[in-house]
């Protein structure tokens, strides 16, 4: 990764260039009882934090002088001490500031910008036990995250978390997309679209446009060694933070010093503004894994939806899908077309028995006897293609851990760059057993969670492979830090059209763009064009809309999830997957309503060529752009993919694309006919 330009953190007094926030803080040192406030560089966005009469601390914050978060308390319920959250008194307050520009090693963007302002508070308690707790906010643009710091010191050695007291007040009502905490299917959940008044327990990414049109989104960056949050919908609009369970009591044991997940809110004037928001990314810690040039953004291909239609099994038999002579087929299609990677699924030892939330016959150093693995990788590696590695755990953590070493090795040793795990298990059932042998059950977004994966990958990472995690912890931005954390899935996809009861609803991409994807890459596994799922039910979409997921969905992993058999009778719509790239420096959302519709525009990072991928729900509709995005200095052929004059999710029409040809330039519209359940794909290659 290089630095384009580092800023010290400098303090706010030095500073020229924010005047109206260092008198601010002039202002609020002559107060000081009366609280600490401090504004993002653009001054629109200010937080304040205060104390009251029974040394309670709360933060307020608005934008352009309008409420957002009304008074909302902060602290922490201990399982063995009194709580923190009021007798305290400010002890000292720090403003500094921030502007610089890193590069992502892959992404939707090449270059990032990272301006803040950043209010540090070190709130004591007055008691005799005189605890210190740090509330570190950083006010951005578009949005602001805080988080707490817990210093070491001597009434404070550990602390075993019962809970947060963290508030959320929002000022306003509002629409809200949404999927429920704590629910036996994790994260798989078809939104919700409620008043913010009717949410109960909330996952985030939680996203909602206020009655003033204002879009904010709930989430949380740096989840490390710490429990993830969901939103309880206390009263009103009012929420608050409720860390997932652990296994031994607490929600939370962690020794002093350590930080908090910082508690994030993107917020800007629309949806394309909280897309474009980067609080996620730059509220992480710098890469700590060094050079990952060793990971190529790519498309594959793979043993996996013929599972999911039941035409064949993972498990070993008559029906078994991973042979050796069905994955040399798979390996000449990728071949054929220019896939990089083949993911295979029911590979290896352990998948005979039932493996739902039982993974420990898995064996990820063994594969089953009718599949070759040193002839299928040599075989690969002569035609330019790469296995990828299936790890599926069933959610027997611990099992995997103790092969965590071997599995990658021999992952290595087969030219497997990529691994994909999977922890197939119902919420709260991961088993962790003890050191006594005991098993213990955790959460997926748990303390123990957090750290075995990071332990993934980073074993992984020695060993030059990338993850890719299904049924994952929440993504909070750890792509950063860990840049092979390439991907998640973390939501409900493709797989959903294949069995699921009922399938994804046609508004499902355009919320889950503005919901989950928030968080990071999703492996959604786009690009069923046959349009079918298990016993030939129709799958909710038209073929363009397929085809415009691949620059709708972000992931540097994107499958090309159909039967090769089934490409094979869609030449004209599979060339837009053959040519669409994974790997962008740049991103534009060009028009979108939460739940209604989306256009993105994306920049290749190898070529000077764009693509804009554009999704509907169930209605009809045209969306105009402005193709302003395409450099003036250059023509452009569109070869546009859009739906045809009569498709429509709901009848056998959902096949009907027109594919054409037209010259194009800057400062040109162009209109988005998109049929019901419909999208379009247009790749601009510059002349
Ligand atoms: C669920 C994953 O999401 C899916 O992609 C995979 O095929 C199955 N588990 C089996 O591991
Ligand atoms: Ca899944």
């Amino acid at each position: 990764m290089r630095m384009f330009a580092m800023t010290a953190l400098t303090s706010l007094a030095a500073m020229s260039a924010a005047p109206a926030l260092a008198q601010d803080v002039a202002q609020n040192t002559a107060q000081q009882a009366g609280g600490v406030s401090a504004a993002s560089p653009d001054g629109r966005i200010k937080v304040m934090l205060t104390v009251d009469g029974d040394g309670r601390p709360a933060y307020t914050v608005t934008r352009d002088g309008k409420p957002i978060i009304a008074p909302s308390r902060l602290g922490f319920l201990l399982t063995d001490a009194p709580k923190l959250e009021r007798g305290f008194r400010v002890e000292s307050q720090k403003t500094a500031s921030a502007d610089t520009t890193w590069e992502q090693p892959w992404g939707e963007w090449k270059s990032i910008r990272d301006r803040h302002t950043e209010l540090r508070v070190r709130l004591r308690e007055s008691t005799a036990m005189a605890r210190v707790m740090d509330v570190v906010f950083r006010i951005f643009d578009d949005g602001f995250g805080f988080r707490y710091e817990l210093p070491d010191q001597p009434n404070l050695k550990t602390a075993n978390i019962a809970d947060e007291l963290t508030e959320f007040a929002l000022a306003q009502n509002g629409t809200a997309w949404w999927i429920p905490g704590s629910e036996w299917n994790r994260d798989e959940y078809i939104y919700n679209t409620t008043k913010l008044t009717d949410v109960p327990l909330a996952h985030t990414p939680l996203t909602a446009k206020l009655d003033d049109g204002t879009h904010i989104s709930f989430h949380e960056a740096a989840l490390v060694d710490y429990s993830g949050m969901w939103l309880q919908r206390v009263e009103g609009t009012k929420f608050k933070a409720v860390l997932q369970p652990g296994a031994q009591g607490p929600k939370v044991v962690r020794g002093t010093p350590f930080k908090t997940p910082w508690r994030t809110m993107a917020i800007a004037n629309d949806a394309a503004g909280i897309y474009q928001s980067h609080i996620m990314l730059n509220l992480n810690e710098p890469n700590k894994l060094g050079d990952v040039s060793w990971f190529k953004p790519s498309k594959y291909v793979g043993v996996w939806w013929e599972m999911h239609l039941d035409k064949s099994t993972w498990s070993t038999g008559p029906k078994h899908g991973a042979t050796t002579a069905n994955v040399k087929r798979y390996i000449d299609f990728a071949a054929a077309n220019g896939f990089r990677g083949v993911l295979v699924e029911g590979w290896n030892v352990g998948w005979d028995g039932n493996w739902f939330g039982n993974g420990n016959d898995f064996d990820f150093a063994k594969p089953t006897p009718d599949f070759d693995m040193d002839a299928l990788s040599a075989y690969a590696k002569k035609k330019g293609v790469h296995l990828i590695g299936h790890h599926e755990t069933g959610g027997s953590t611990t099992h995997y851990e103790k092969q965590l070493d071997t599995a990658f090795a021999y992952a290595a040793k087969h030219g497997i760059e990529v691994v994909k795990t999977g922890y197939v298990t119902d919420a709260g059932q991961l088993e962790r057993v003890g050191p006594d042998g005991q098993p213990m059950r955790e959460w997926h977004d748990g303390q123990y969670s957090s750290r075995h994966h990071l332990q993934v990958v980073e074993t992984a990472a020695k060993y030059k492979v990338a993850i890719n995690t299904h049924e994952p912890i929440k993504d909070t931005g750890l792509r950063r830090t860990y840049p092979s954390w390439v991907s998640r899935e973390g939501a409900r996809g493709m797989e959903y059209n294949g069995w699921g009861e009922p399938k994804n609803p046609p508004e499902h991409e355009a919320v889950m763009v503005f919901t989950r994807l928030l968080a990071g890459p999703m492996d959604f596994t786009p690009g069923v064009l046959s349009l079918e799922g298990k016993g030939g039910t129709p799958i909710l979409s038209t073929i363009a809309k397929q085809l415009a997921l691949y620059v709708v969905y972000y992931s540097p992993v994107q499958m090309a999830a159909d039967l090769p058999e089934n490409y094979a009778k869609y030449p004209g719509a599979f060339q837009f997957i053959k040519d669409v790239p994974a790997d962008w420096s740049d991103t534009r959302v060009l028009a979108a309503e939460i739940g209604d519709y989306v256009a993105f525009a994306r920049k290749d990072r190898a070529s000077e060529n764009w693509y804009l991928g554009a999704v509907g729900d169930e209605q009809a509709r045209k969306v105009t752009v402005k193709l302003d995005f395409l450099d003036p200095a250059k023509r452009y052929v569109a070869e546009i993919y859009r739906d045809g004059p009569d498709a429509d999710y709901r009848t056998a029409a959902r096949h009907s694309i027109a594919i054409e040809k037209k010259t194009v330039k800057a400062g040109e519209t162009i209109d988005l006919a998109m049929a019901p359940g419909g999208g379009t794909a247009i790749r601009f290659v510059a002349r």
